[in-house]
């Protein structure tokens, strides 16, 4: 069956300009990736490393320096305001704090109502029973809609902000570390959810995230980010765990390693040694090749 395509994304650049011109810092640096209906592709890296602007860049919260980003046919960076906020409509982002994504002084119901009022989508009465109906998918009680944010916990907040990101039926959903603040025990149900959802609804995500576990639990693909460039593993089930552990760990440690694997035909041997030189994730995927 063809894979439908969902979001092709082609030498994004952003780079900002240090205060004084003194520079540049390159966040995010000719990136290029496909993510295809239904599909989870997950973005992992270093802290600094241009996960959130990148994810920024694809829903054009910030402006790009150079490069395309293309939902579903539709060139998003070169679109008219007007047509943008049609575009809008396919494409959400989730945020990891979900207290300051949601206006404190707003009942939940509003907030979740809100895209819907903006596109125009429903009479006041229908706009009530999608909420209601919203909030029963995120897996809350519909009579959360008369409440306000600080009344629920860090993973009920998350449901909500999930609730108004799927309101408008996107196809793409960006989801930048939607979990890291919650409790390892909640963290796990709001995956779940997001991975019913997903198959519910045929979305798509792009999720960032630089928990290698979350990660490996959710994504279907994976690109590793690293001093702004994307590299992308073509799948991580080609390697053995072993050597998926090393190649994540390598790529998300704060600061470079070089990884030996050594191997014997009865176990397993390995070793790293760091700090030694730059590498980029490329080479660690080159450990594939290494006897093990
Ligand atoms: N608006 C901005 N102005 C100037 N520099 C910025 C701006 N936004 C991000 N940067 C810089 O771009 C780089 C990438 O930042 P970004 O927030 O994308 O990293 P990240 O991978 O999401 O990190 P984290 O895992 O800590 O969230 C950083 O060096 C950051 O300081
Ligand atoms: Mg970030």
């Amino acid at each position: 069956m063809m894979k439908t395509l969902v979001l092709d994304v082609k030498n994004l650049k952003k780079h900002f300009p240090l205060k004084g011109g003194k520079g540049i810092v390159r966040a995010v640096d000719d990136v290029s990736f496909q993510v295809y209906e239904g599909e989870t592709f997950g973005i992992v890296g270093e802290s600094g490393c241009g996960k959130s602007t990148l994810g920024r860049l694809i829903l054009r919260l910030i402006k790009a320096d150079h490069g395309e980003v293309v939902l579903d046919g539709i060139p998003v960076l070169s679109l008219s305001p007007g047509n943008l906020r049609k575009a809008r409509k396919k494409m959400q982002m989730v945020f990891q704090d979900a207290m300051a994504s949601l206006d404190a002084r707003q009942k939940i119901g509003r907030i979740i109502a809100e895209p819907l009022k903006v596109h125009g989508i429903g009479t006041k009465g229908e706009r009530l029973d999608t909420v209601r109906h919203l909030l029963k998918t995120v897996g809350l009680n519909p009579e959360a809609m008369d409440r306000y944010p600080h009344e629920f916990s860090g993973g009920q907040r998350q449901r909500i902000c999930i609730a108004r990101a799927i309101a408008l039926n996107p196809r793409l959903v960006v989801a930048d570390e939607p979990v890291s603040a919650l409790d390892v025990s909640i963290q796990s149900q709001v995956l779940n959810l997001l991975v019913d959802l997903r198959e519910k609804l045929s979305l798509s995500y792009v999720f960032i995230s630089h928990d290698l576990a979350v990660v490996e639990h959710i994504c279907t693909r994976i690109g590793v980010m690293y001093l702004a460039k994307l590299s992308k593993l073509p799948t991580l089930s080609i390697y053995t765990p072993i050597q998926r552990i090393l190649i994540l760990r390598h790529c998300c440690l704060p600061f470079p390693v070089r990884i030996h694997i050594t191997g014997t035909k009865k176990g397993l041997f390995f070793r790293e040694i760091f700090p030694i030189r730059p590498m980029y994730p490329q080479d660690a995927v080159s450990t594939r090749d290494a006897p093990i």
